[in-house]
């Protein structure tokens, strides 16, 4: 197996505590993996050398919770929330999810391909070795089935797929909700079966589904031995998150309007908070979700895009580093450990998020000085190179 030492580089490890800076550092590289780390004196011989020119390297960034997959924009849905409309307002009078779900039916698998993968081409510019994608916005059996073989589709990085049948009522079940929920329980083995799915989400809103509808949804996933996460009181307490957290959730994802109660569920399941400042910022959100408390209970705290076209249109994950620190006044440390350890976690992916020994080989290099300056600067993409299993 071939072997290459990157050197000349300072190592933000975010192993243990802190950043686990290595000043003079290199890391070895063998086929897909880190064999070795450490400062660049005490270095094994390698038959390949790499001379990263003073280069901050850091582990590649994770984007755990996106919707990549679909057709059309919300342009003017966000004109009309600029002029006074609610989110709801806009959902409730069949705007918002529903517009976006009869666009990305109209559309064909390769017209959604090629969307995506523009999309994620945007997100790999700026460091993300890892993405979870979602469906969600197909909303049939047919539409799901399009969109996750999309998402299985997409080149250039690590695709977790998420199967979001539950994210807004089908046009086809208005009025039937509960007969929605047993079509998408019906769904989720016939997709599984297809290698379609690593893990099961739903929106538990008042404009979503209720926790005993995401229940069923949840006891579904469970019986495929699929891991669950949610949207989770991102308008309102459903207390959906103790729901989740009782089904040993991945994440509980949004938060703004998360209780006391829900924080200790979380910190009991060891489920991760996923914050998603993107959407708290694009929608003028107000309430904050309870980051302090989250500290306190030691919930691990992850940071993503929420890539969609109505709540969070970004395709920068350097801008939400940015956004977690000067919106939820996360630390810069806190914000890239949210993009790369947590969210690794966010993930249930062991092999990744950290640079040691033993975990693959994704990494990135940046013209920057200390790690903090991925959070400080927005605007400002300061990516050299993107290494994805050790190439
Ligand atoms: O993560 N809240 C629900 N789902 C998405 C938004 C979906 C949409 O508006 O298209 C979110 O914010
Ligand atoms: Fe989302």
């Amino acid at each position: 197996m071939s072997r290459t030492l990157w050197h000349n580089a300072r190592l933000a490890t975010l192993d243990g505590e802190g950043w686990g800076l290595i000043e003079d550092g290199a890391l070895l590289v063998e086929g897909e993996h880190i064999a070795w780390l450490g400062e660049a004196a005490q270095a094994p011989r390698a038959e390949h050398q790499h001379d990263c020119a003073g280069a901050l390297i850091t582990p590649g960034l994770i984007d755990a919770h996106t919707h990549l997959v679909y057709a059309g924009n919300r342009s003017r849905e966000f004109e009309l929330r600029l002029l006074g409309a609610s989110y709801e307002q806009i959902a409730r009078g069949g705007g918002g999810i529903r517009s976006t779900v009869a666009a990305t039916r109209a559309a064909s698998e390769e017209e959604l391909l090629a969307l995506a993968q523009a999309r994620l081409d945007a997100l790999i510019a700026e460091g993300v070795t890892t993405v979870e994608v979602k469906s969600g916005y197909g909303l049939s059996l047919e539409s799901e089935r399009t969109c996750l073989r999309v998402a299985r589709r997409l080149q250039g990085a690590q695709v977790q797929a998420t199967c979001l049948g539950a994210h807004a009522l089908a046009p086809e079940f208005v009025d039937r909700p509960d007969d929605y929920i047993g079509a998408v329980c019906e769904w989720l083995p016939l997709l599984q079966a297809e290698g379609l799915v690593d893990a099961v989400d739903a929106f538990c809103e008042n404009i979503g589904f209720t926790p005993v509808q995401t229940r069923r949804v949840f006891e579904a996933a469970q019986r495929l031995g699929l891991p669950v996460k949610l949207h989770a009181e991102q308008l309102s307490d459903q207390q959906g998150t103790q729901l989740a957290a009782s089904f040993g959730a991945l994440s509980c994802d949004h938060l703004e309007h998360l209780s006391a109660e829900g924080v200790q569920a979380m910190a009991a399941s060891g489920t991760v908070a996923m914050l998603l400042p993107g959407a708290y910022y694009f929608l003028r959100e107000t309430q904050l979700p309870p980051i302090e408390q989250l500290r306190q209970a030691g919930v691990p705290m992850a940071v993503a895009t929420d890539h969609n076209p109505g709540t969070s249109p970004t395709l920068s994950p350097l801008l939400m580093l940015n956004m977690a620190c000067t919106c939820f006044r996360l630390t810069p440390e806190e914000a890239l450990r949210g993009m790369t350890v947590n969210a690794a976690r966010a993930l249930g992916l062991a092999d990744r998020g950290r640079l040691v020994a033993g975990l693959r080989a994704d990494f990135c290099l940046w013209d920057a000085q200390h790690p903090s300056e991925l959070a400080y600067y927005f605007g400002r993409n300061p990516l050299r190179q993107r290494v994805r299993g050790g190439l």
